[in-house]
């Protein structure tokens, strides 16, 4: 009897995924991050194994376990997650961002313990390295898919990120939406590619989107190759 055997359109390809927030530390009990608990990037990680890819996962501190058969790096800061992913660059053939990377750290961590005192307090912030503009500068065969995470002009700043970072194709999530972005199950998204793929998909579950997208890159990566 023959088992059914899933179509595998990423077999023999290298696919990097990262997800989830980054920790920017202010003294060791003390940092600044985001809402992003990891599902999106967790739920392409999952998929793109599933599709026959062999996946390296970056991964913030989330509560998620780690995917089957999936290579996890666990990172904190944006700086370590940077480090990571332009290590592993070089070799992969499809990188998707979707990790919440903190564009702001606080200009000095502290190793002690910073006790209060009365009044205010001000924390000054510098910029981190934008990871997917290094990406998209650094580009050889590589196919990058970033993400976009809007409120207003959803459609026209994502595509200015598209552009601006060099990638061959962005999702676009709408994070003032019900039940699309940070800690949802589920994402309402717009899918844009740079050589005009456009598909709105609506509220579904964060591993459909997975798969929606990864079915579109793949796709798009095999007809580059022929
Ligand atoms: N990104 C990154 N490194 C950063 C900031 C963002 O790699 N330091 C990536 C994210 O992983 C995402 C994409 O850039 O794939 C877009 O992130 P987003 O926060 O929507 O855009 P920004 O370019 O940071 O611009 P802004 O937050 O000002 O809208
Ligand atoms: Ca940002």
């Amino acid at each position: 009897r023959k088992e059914y055997q899933r179509p595998q359109p990423l077999k023999g390809k290298k696919v990097l995924i990262t997800a989830g927030p980054t920790r920017e530390q202010i003294d060791p009990v003390r940092y600044f991050t985001n809402p992003s608990t990891g599902k999106m990037g967790y739920a392409l990680a999952k998929k793109a194994k599933q599709l026959g890819a062999e996946v390296t996962l970056i991964s913030g501190q989330v509560a998620l376990g780690p995917p089957a058969g999936v290579h996890v790096i666990q990172i904190t800061s944006a700086q370590e997650m940077y480090d990571e992913v332009l290590k592993a660059y070089p070799d992969q053939d499809l990188v998707i961002k979707s990790a919440a990377v903190a564009d702001y750290r606080p200009k000095i961590t502290y190793d002690q313990k910073m006790k209060k005192k009365p009044g205010d307090y001000v924390v000054e912030m510098e910029r981190t390295k934008d990871i997917l503009m290094e990406l998209g500068d650094r580009k050889e065969h590589q196919y990058l898919i970033g993400f976009a995470a809007e409120t207003t002009d959803v459609e026209k700043y994502g595509r200015q990120k598209m552009d601006k970072k060099n990638l061959d194709a962005i999702v676009i999530n709408n994070v003032s939406e019900e039940g699309s972005g940070f800690g949802t199950d589920t994402n309402a998204s717009l899918f844009i590619t740079k050589r005009g793929e456009e598909m709105t998909y609506p509220l579904m579950s964060k591993e459909e989107l997975a798969e929606n997208i990864l079915m579109v890159a793949s796709g798009e990566m095999e007809s580059e190759t022929l």
